[in-house]
């Protein structure tokens, strides 16, 4: 390993402390690999790097991860461009630590229900997208999000939509109007129960008139701690800072529950209050299993069975399919970043310079919680949980509580290392596109993807290799 690599590292970025590397360390020999590529991308490239300025990653829609997921030492080349996914083990997918053997017997049971396959005798359909929660919360480890090979694609005895393949992400879809033009937004199943006498959505219509989008499913690591977090320090935190945001063009505002009033945090647009909430709803929307907190079917088979299919005392269970997944999602503990060495911890600098972090919001403390393990806990997420104009490029024209139809929740970070697709639609699986599609008409992310399209090669690259050790 040259040591006079390093002393050339430290002498030409004198703002990142290069310390000797220890014997062995494979994240250090990992960060040799990035910094020999950038010392060789430097010296053809010397300051000026036009070329690699402004030109977004070629990133295929739909695509296999790019690179280093399946391949051993496998970079990227020519810097900046993503190292691609973090190789397995899985960083995610345990138990909170701390939990009490009550907790963690209710974990493990809503781990197995989370997992169970359900067919059309336990309540699946009569329209449903997959037949598990896992079988779309898949990857890295169960509760995530898209595996690389979509399930939905194997599914036999329908006709499956061009839009999902098997190298693709797993997708739902929302259709943005009714055939009268009225709005609809809702999800529109891909499959149907085959005794049920419903035919299949017109996607191919949907698709050529431009009424068509998608959605894939957001991780739930760490899902309890985002649950656990006070109204009142995200209103905190959306109010810290103002001068700066203002400077760089950036609002943000809360989602809140037509209910309660309080501030609403789960999915794309962080349009849903809580984790059993969201269960409830995915049992019935994904796999038309009507429960307790979503009883009515959303459409008719016609052999309709009684509702709600899971309910609380069933079969003698103690608790419903949808307490189960709750807790399950509450205790899931979030995903582990890799070991700081000195090019994430450039990165991250860069990451804040850029301004990155005025809306993915390194960390938020939660409050006291009943959950002992998730009480005063430090959430290192990435998110403020608000919601942003993201500008017509990202606007999917959906709107859900006071999300408008440009209006995206800040994406938490935290797994990004080990996740295949990005953004709402999963249009790709390459973070340099991630970032630049965060650009367009009216993006409150316009001036920060500016101020990184504007730094050199290895601050770049540095920011990349920060996001995948997330
Ligand atoms: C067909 C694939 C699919 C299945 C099956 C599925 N989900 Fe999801 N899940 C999604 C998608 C897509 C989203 C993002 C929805 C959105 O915000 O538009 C999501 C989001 C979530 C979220 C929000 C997490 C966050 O922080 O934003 C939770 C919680 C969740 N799902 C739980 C479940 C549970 C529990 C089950 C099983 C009952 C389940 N899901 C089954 C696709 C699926
Ligand atoms: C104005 C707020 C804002 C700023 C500034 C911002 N982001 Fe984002 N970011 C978002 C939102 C909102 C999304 C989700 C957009 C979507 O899915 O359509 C997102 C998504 C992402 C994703 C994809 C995550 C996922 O789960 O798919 C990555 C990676 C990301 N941002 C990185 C960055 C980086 C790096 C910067 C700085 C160069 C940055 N962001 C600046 C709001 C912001």
């Amino acid at each position: 390993m040259p040591y006079s690599r390093w002393a050339l590292a430290a002498r030409r970025f004198p703002h990142v402390r290069v310390a000797q590397p220890p014997p062995g360390g494979r994240v250090f020999a990992w960060g040799l690999v990035i910094l020999g590529l950038g010392l060789l991308a430097i010296a053809t490239a010397p300051l000026g790097i036009a070329g690699a300025q402004t030109a977004p990653a070629t990133a295929p829609v739909e695509s296999a991860p790019p690179n280093g997921q399946f391949g051993s030492a496998n970079f990227c080349a020519p810097i900046p461009c993503d190292p691609g996914p973090r190789k397995l083990p899985p960083a995610a997918g345990g138990a909170m630590p701390n939990l009490t053997s009550t907790q963690m017997g209710f974990f493990t049971q809503g781990q197995t229900t989370f997992e169970e396959v359900d067919t059309v005798s336990n309540g699946l359909g009569p329209r449903f997208n997959m037949n598990s929660c896992a079988g779309c919360h898949a990857y890295p480890a169960v509760g995530g999000s898209s595996p690389p090979t979509n399930p939905q694609a194997a599914i036999t005895g329908q006709s499956i939509p061009s839009f999902i393949t098997a190298t693709g992400p797993v997708r739902e879809v929302r259709f943005v109007k009714n055939a009268d033009g009225t709005p609809d937004g809702g999800v529109h199943d891909l499959f149907v129960n085959p005794g049920c006498g419903l035919s299949q959505p017109d996607f191919a219509g949907a698709l050529g008139a431009n009424n068509a989008i998608f959605r894939i499913p957001t991780p739930t690591f760490g899902a309890g701690l985002i649950e656990a977090i006070p109204d009142a320090t995200i209103v905190a935190n959306m109010k810290a800072s103002a001068g700066q945001k203002a400077g760089l063009g950036i609002s943000g505002r809360t989602n809140n529950s037509g209910n309660d009033g309080t501030v609403t945090r789960f999915g794309w647009k962080a349009q849903n209050k809580s984790l059993v909430m969201f269960a409830g709803e995915a049992y019935n929307v994904e796999q038309g299993v009507t429960n307790e907190v979503f009883p009515n079917e959303r459409d008719i088979c016609s052999t309709q069975s009684a509702t709600p299919e899971d309910f609380t005392g069933n079969g003698g269970a103690a608790q419903s399919d949808v307490t189960q997944f709750g807790l399950f999602m509450q205790m899931l503990a979030p995903p582990t970043a890799q070991q700081p060495n000195p090019f994430t911890q450039h990165g991250q600098q860069v990451f804040s310079q850029a301004g990155c972090d005025m809306c993915h919001t390194p960390s938020l403390t939660t409050g006291p919680s009943t959950i002992a393990a998730l009480s005063n806990q430090k959430a290192n997420l990435y998110s403020d949980l608000l919601i942003h104009d993201m500008g017509s490029g990202l606007a999917d024209n959906i709107s859900q509580g006071g999300a408008s139809g440009n209006e995206f929740r800040t994406a938490p970070l935290w797994g990004v290392g080990q996740r295949l697709f990005f953004l709402h639609d999963g249009r790709t699986s390459d973070l340099m596109e991630a970032i630049q599609q965060h650009a367009s008409s009216g993006s409150e992310a316009n001036q920060v993807v500016g101020n990184f399209n504007n730094l050199n090669t290895f601050d770049k690259e540095t920011l990349l290799v920060f996001l995948r050790s997330l």
